[in-house]
């Protein structure tokens, strides 16, 4: 949601700080702001919008400081306005706190704290936690041996209820950068002479790759000497930093406009990645072609799954839920996490509870299994269900949280539209659909083997499919870049993708954009149509294939202009269509690895060619990790 950074060490803060927020952005970029420590005194700026906009502040402002925390928000509580960006600090200014999450209980925080004499200047929530340290600090003199400031956090933390993550300098202790995890991710980097703190890894990797990734609970000291970690008990652990596999140049464009269009270009490595991780070599005599490095045990008299997911992950998930559903006759529902959680299924046994997430952070999700998990502990042992997680980032909380992890192989992705990561989801859900089909005997071999050859051509369909649409959806994105509404219809495997075509039109080009099942159409939305809403369909040969053209033809009768996302060389199609977004012929089952790439290039060309901000849109976070 927000993103933290700090820096302790012996270069100058400010530019380490930005740098690192620029990495940041995507997960936030409402406002944003620094606070250094400098001759005793806490120099902080801010500014609303951009990160441009607080960079453009501080040419004017030179500071030696080797100190510093920054921020860069996405507002929960309080308008993107400069009075409530990050960093807050308490009345006399000597205690700077940067916060990613919501702190639930801070209104009766401030008024406790109003009571004493503390005047509010924000109307967010982290202002209470400056003040709350201030006042705590009172109780301490400077001069004690051991860490006031470290003290007076770890007793401000135990007040706080909700998930967060902080960063904090104080004027009086220019040598300590106090970090706290729980709740929402934070990770400590270690440098020669110099420490690093971050919401995530990209804001950091440039400076170092031995990184130690906070636990729930955890507070940390950091020194020009070195890292000290506690509970909030105030017990003191032993942990150590671990290398990361990220290199700076992942986190870079590469030669792309926009980190979006170089991720869509990533997918055919992404499945090939997938591939080689999830599939064994079929020659090998192995006893089975998948291997997800799961226990036996999460596959026994397995009756029913549930998936928790949100966004682009749902989709996702309802892609996997057919897959499962076909290949391995076993009952799944898919649930959005955040109505799971106050609405849950009544409770069965023999199941499988998957949640999918990309970021390993979606609040809701996380908390859609928390619940499940208390749930399921609380009832007879007949309840207890199975918990598997699927991310692509499995150092997450969602890693903490559930006993096994399918690891996404995306690789780090930027653009807060989800593109390489619903790829490399599928491919998860490919193999789980396949290993539950082998394991319950409800594929025979020679089908299996045919699937998974067909996988194995994806990439290089996906090459070719990139190749040819980069210039359609360019010519396509110039004509429609004006138009007001979309609407997206498939149906089968491909309903989940029309969803999806119509989430990241959305999402980047701020264009009114639905998705429906095709047969759908006539039971309501068609009302909608007219010349004026274009219809993109998604009609690949198999089960389906007639009657989306047919339900296209009801739409064309309407005047709606018809996309057809069809295979090359369909001869019908291309009498039915105005506009054709071919894709190569693949077996139905395999289609929406290939459907989703021309309309991700179609998103991203209309957000582009009307001049939006592709990577980072309006009100939007990559992930989000509030409620
Ligand atoms: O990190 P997650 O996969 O849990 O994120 C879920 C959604 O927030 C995410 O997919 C969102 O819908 C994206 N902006 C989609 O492009």
């Amino acid at each position: 949601m927000c993103g933290i950074v700090g820096y302790i060490g012996t270069q100058a803060a400010t530019d380490i700080l930005l740098a690192g927020l620029e990495k940041l952005e995507y997960r936030g970029y409402d406002s944003a702001g620094i606070a250094t420590v400098w001759e005793g005194e806490v120099n902080c700026v801010r500014a609303k919008g951009k990160l441009h906009n607080l960079r453009s502040k501080l040419e004017q402002i030179e500071t030696p400081a080797q100190i510093g925390i920054g921020h860069t928000r996405w507002a929960t509580h309080g308008k993107p306005e400069e009075y409530n960006a990050h960093p807050h600090m308490d009345n006399a200014m000597r205690v700077a706190v940067v916060q990613n999450g919501i702190i639930e209980n801070y209104r009766e925080l401030r008024e406790e704290l109003k009571a004493k004499g503390h005047v509010f200047r924000s109307e967010t929530d982290t202002e209470v936690i400056p003040h709350l340290i201030a006042e705590l600090l009172k109780n301490f003199s400077p001069s004690s041996p051991s860490s006031p400031l470290l003290e007076a956090i770890r007793q401000a933390v135990n007040h706080l209820q909700g998930a967060f993550a902080l960063a904090v300098v104080c004027a009086d202790y220019p040598d300590e950068l106090i970090v706290v995890r729980q709740q929402a991710p934070l990770v400590i980097g270690f440098g020669q002479g110099e420490f690093f703190c971050a919401s995530d890894t990209p804001a950091i990797v440039a400076y170092t790759r031995a990184v130690l990734p906070l636990e729930n609970g955890e507070i940390a000291r950091l020194t020009p000497l070195g890292v000290e970690i506690y509970n909030f008990a105030g017990d003191r652990l032993k942990k150590q930093p671990r290398l990361l596999n990220l290199n700076p140049t992942m986190v870079e464009k590469q030669g792309f406009k926009h980190f979006m269009l170089k991720e869509i270009h990533e997918q055919p490595g992404v499945v090939r990645a997938s591939l080689e991780a999830y599939f064994n070599n079929v020659e090998e005599n192995v006893r089975s072609p998948i291997n997800l490095g799961l226990p036996e045990d999460l596959y026994t008299d397995l009756e029913q799954i549930h998936i928790v997911a949100c966004g682009t992950s749902w989709h996702a998930a309802l892609i996997g839920k057919y897959l499962i559903e076909q290949l391995a006759g076993i009952s799944t529902q898919v649930h959005y996490a955040s109505e799971y959680r106050y609405a849950p299924s009544p409770l069965t046994s023999n199941t499988l509870i998957i949640g999918v997430t990309q970021s390993g952070e979606t609040a809701d999700t996380l908390a859609a299994l928390a619940m499940e998990k208390e749930r399921r502990q609380r009832k007879e042992a007949k309840y207890e269900a199975r918990f598997l997680g699927i991310t692509n980032r499995p150092e997450s909380s969602l890693g903490h949280l559930v006993p096994h992890i399918i690891s996404t192989l995306a690789g780090i992705e930027i653009g807060v539209a989800a593109t390489k990561t619903f790829t490399a989801q599928l491919m998860a859900f490919y193999a789980l659909a396949l290993d539950l089909a082998a394991h319950h005997q409800t594929v025979d071999k020679e089908t299996l083997d045919k699937i998974i050859n067909g996988l194995r051509q994806i990439p290089k369909d996906i090459e070719s499919t990139l190749e040819s649409q980069e210039r359609l959806s360019e010519q396509l994105a110039h004509e429609f870049a004006e138009t007001q509404d979309f609407i997206f219809v498939g149906r089968g495997i491909n309903f989940p993708i029309a969803l999806e075509g119509a989430l990241k039109l959305k999402e980047i080009s701020y264009i009114h954009a639905e998705g429906y099942p095709a047969g759908e159409m006539k039971h309501g939305p068609i009302a909608l149509l007219d010349a004026k809403v274009p219809v993109v369909a998604i009609a690949v040969p198999g089960s389906v294939y007639e009657k989306v053209i047919s339900n296209a033809q009801e739409a064309k009768a309407r005047d709606s202009r018809l996309i057809g996302v069809t295979p090359v060389n369909d001869g019908e199609a291309a009498e039915i269509f105005n506009d054709l977004l071919p894709v190569s012929d693949v077996e139905e089952l395999l289609s929406p690895l290939l459907t989703v790439v021309p309309l991700q290039l179609l998103a991203y060309h209309i957000a582009a060619r009307r001049g939006l901000d592709v990577d980072q849109p309006r009100n939007l976070a990559k992930s989000v990790t509030v409620e």
